[in-house]
């Protein structure tokens, strides 16, 4: 039987990628992150030095731009064109901007197209804001992932402490908070939960807890 599409949505720093990549692991399913595509779009528009809320000025860097994934363990490897771009795209300056670019509503069509086109033939995990409510409204399993704000700045924190960067856990919840703003509160398909969707609370659970939830979501539908 074909696979089944799976919608993880959420906040920023909820676990989605970390999850949703275990997820597809398991059902030998496609991993898509959407997010990785509008991180893309963010650096290419930043590294052209277009204004970020020209919308047609954006939409000519992405027109120009086929954004790509490649298997990779633990991170996926993201192309703008040639360009490895996979780290570039997690930098505080494209965090900090990326959610300007994505209230763009022509960027939003084209990228959102995109994504459809990729999961077409089903066997996708995909994750990113509006999966559930406007890239895949028929998707068999729908997943919105939260967690609070003082839990999620300690993941990233923890992350980037890994990374070898510190940024301060007050600078972190204000960062995370102001992107969860900005991603409710603009005009094309903000971040919602989908009526249909199954929420789960990530901040006192384990990975693997999430993971065993979401796995025994599918194999109901299966
Ligand atoms: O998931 P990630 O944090 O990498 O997403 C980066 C940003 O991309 C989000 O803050 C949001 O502004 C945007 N995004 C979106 N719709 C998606 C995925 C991401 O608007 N489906």
């Amino acid at each position: 039987p074909q696979g089944l599409q799976v919608a993880i949505d959420g906040p920023a720093s909820a676990g989605k990628s970390t999850v949703a990549k275990i997820v597809a692991r398991k059902f030998a399913y496609v991993y898509v992150d959407t997010g990785a595509m509008y991180r893309t779009v963010t650096l290419r528009a930043l590294q052209a030095h277009v204004d970020l809320t020209n919308e047609t000025e954006v939409l000519a860097v992405l027109q120009h731009t086929k954004i790509t994934f490649t298997p990779g363990n633990p991170v996926q490897h993201v192309f703008a064109n040639q360009d490895e771009v996979t780290e570039e795209i997690r930098s505080e300056t494209v965090t900090n901007h990326v959610s300007t670019v994505s209230a763009l509503p022509a960027i939003r069509a084209a990228l959102v197209k995109r994504q459809q086109e990729l999961a077409k033939a089903g066997g996708i995990v995909m994750d990113g804001r509006d999966i559930g409510t406007t890239v895949l409204p028929h998707a068999a399993v729908k997943v919105f992932l939260v967690a609070s704000v003082k839990e999620r700045a300690e993941r990233r924190y923890l992350e980037n402490q890994a990374k070898g960067i510190t940024t301060s856990l007050k600078t972190l919840q204000q960062e995370i908070a102001e992107r969860d703003y900005k991603d409710s509160h603009r005009t094309v398909s903000p971040l919602r939960k989908a009526p249909d969707a199954t929420e789960i609370d990530t901040t006192a659970l384990s990975i693997d807890e999430v993971v065993d939830r979401i796995a025994d979501l599918i194999r109901q539908k299966q």
